[in-house]
C-alpha cells in the first residue's frame, strides 16, 4: 500500500508517519509537505519506506502525480496555529481552502481514497461548566480566520464527496499533546518556558477548557475511520481529557517542583474559545476504537521529558516563538 500523508514534517503529520511506518510493514509512505516555519524533517528523519517530497498542497503540478500514485491520501497540511491566523490570515486561507480544494480535484480525478484532518474547533465553542459536548452534525460555528478556514475545507470535502463521488471521510479532533509539537503551543510553549527558567504566561483567566488527547491516541483513531469509516461521514476524534489552562499549568510547574502560582496572566486571545469536549461515540461505536493514554497526567510527564531529551529538535525555533508573542503582549 502507497500512502500519501501530506503535512508530514509537522507535529501530527509526523507522529502518524511514525506509527504507521510500526504499524504497517507493508506500506510505503510519501509525504508531500512545504516545510513552513512549522514543518521539521528532523521528525521524519531516517525512517525505513519514507520519502519525502518538499512542495505545495496548493500546486496542482505537484499534487496530481502524487495523488495518482498513491492509494490513500491523508490531509493533515494545514496553517494550524490560532494566534497566527490573527495576526496574518492569508496563509490559512490558501493552504487550507485552496490546498484542500487542489487535493480534492486530484483524488476526484483519480479515484483516490481521500481522508481529511480536521479540528473540532469548526464547531466553535461551548460554555464553562455546561454539560454539553460537541456531536458530529452540529452546527458550523467557526470563531477565528484558523478555525473558519478548517470549517471551509470541511465543507468542500462533503461536497465533492456528494457532487462527484469522491471517497472521503473527515475526522475533527480536540487538542493534542506529546512529541514534535511546535513550540508556538500552549503545552510545548509552557514546558520549554520552564526549562528557560521564563515563567508560564496563561492567556485572560485561564479557565477556558480544553479537551486533551494524547496524539498516538489521534492518530490511531485516523486509521480506524480509513479501515473502517463510512465513505462521507464525519467522524469526532477525543478521549474525555477536559483541563483548563490554569490546570494543565499547575500540573506542568509540578513537574518542574515549582510553586502552583509561579506563572503569569497575559493578554487574553481575541476571540478566545471558552471550551471544547467531544462526544466520540460515533466513532467508538462504528470502529471500535478506545484510546490508550487515557492518563493525562502520565502523558504530560512523558511529554516534559521529551522535550528535556530533545532540545536540539525545538531550540533553533525558540527565539523567534518568543519575540513574536512579545509583540502581542502574551
Ligand atoms: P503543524 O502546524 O504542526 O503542521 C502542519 C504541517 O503542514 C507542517 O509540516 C507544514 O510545513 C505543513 N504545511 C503547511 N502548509 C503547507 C502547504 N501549503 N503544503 C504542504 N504542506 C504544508 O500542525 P498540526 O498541529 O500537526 O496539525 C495537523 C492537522 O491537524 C491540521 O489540519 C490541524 O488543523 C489538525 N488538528 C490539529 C490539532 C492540534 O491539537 N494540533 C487538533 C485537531 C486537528
Ligand atoms: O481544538 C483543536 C485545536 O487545538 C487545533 O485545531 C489547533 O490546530 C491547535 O493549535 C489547538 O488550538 P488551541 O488554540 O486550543 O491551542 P493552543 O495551544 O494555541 O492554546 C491552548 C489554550 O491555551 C488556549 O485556550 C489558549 C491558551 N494559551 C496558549 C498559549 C500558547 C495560553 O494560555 N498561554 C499560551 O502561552
Amino acid at each position: 500500500m502507497r500512502v500519501l500523508i501530506t503535512g508530514g514534517a509537522g507535529f501530527i503529520g509526523a507522529n502518524f508517519v511514525h506509527s504507521t511506518v510500526e504499524s504497517m510493514p507493508d506500506a510505503d509512505v510519501v509525504v508531500l509537505d512545504k516545510l513552513t516555519y512549522a514543518g521539521n524533517p528532523k521528525s521524519i528523519e531516517g525512517l525505513d519506506r519514507v520519502e519525502l517530497v518538499v512542495g505545495d498542497i496548493a500546486d496542482p503540478d505537484t499534487v496530481d502525480p502524487l495523488v495518482k500514485d498513491a492509494d490513500v491520501v491523508v490531509n493533515f497540511a494545514a496553517e494550524s496555529h490560532n494566534d497566527n491566523s490573527l495576526n496574518d490570515p492569508s496563509p490559512f486561507i490558501r493552504t487550507n481552502i485552496e490546498g484542500t480544494f487542489r487535493l480534492l480535484e486530484a483524488v476526484r480525478r483519480h479515484g483516490t481514497r481521500f481522508h481529511h484532518i480536521s479540528t473540532d474547533e469548526v464547531y466553535g465553542d461551548l460554555e464553562i461548566g455546561e454539560s454539553r459536548r460537541f456531536m458530529p452534525g452540529d452546527p458550523y460555528a467557526p470563531s477565528s480566520p484558523y478555525s473558519s478556514s478548517k470549517g471551509a475545507s470541511d465543507l468542500l470535502v462533503r461536497a465533492w464527496v456528494r457532487s462527484f463521488g469522491v471517497p472521503a471521510t473527515i475526522s475533527n479532533c480536540s487538542n493534542n499533546y506529546g512529541p514534535y509539537q511546535h513550540v508556538e503551543k500552549f503545552i510545548p510553549r509552557t514546558i520549554t518556558n520552564m526549562i528557560d527558567g521564563i515563567r508560564p504566561r496563561v492567556y485572560g483567566t485561564g479557565e477556558q477548557v480544553r479537551d486533551w488527547i494524547h496524539v498516538r491516541d489521534h492518530n490511531t483513531a485516523v486509521w480506524e475511520i480509513i479501515d473502517k469509516g463510512r465513505i462521507g461521514e464525519t467522524y469526532l476524534i477525543g478521549a474525555d481529557g477536559e483541563k483548563n489552562n490554569l490546570e494543565v499549568v499547575q500540573m506542568i510547574l509540578a513537574e518542574f517542583g515549582r510553586e502552583p502560582d509561579d506563572f503569569d496572566h497575559v493578554n487574553d486571545r481575541p476571540g478566545h474559545d471558552q471550551r471544547y469536549a467531544i462526544d466520540n461515540s460515533k466513532l467508538v461505536e462504528e470502529t471500535g476504537w478506545s484510546p490508550s493514554f487515557a492518563d493525562f497526567a502520565a502523558g504530560l510527564h512523558d511529554t516534559v521529558e521529551w522535550y528535556k531529551a530533545n532540545e536540539d529538535w525545538w531550540r533553533p525555533q525558540k527565539d523567534d516563538v518568543e519575540a513574536k508573542y512579545a509583540k502581542t503582549g502574551q
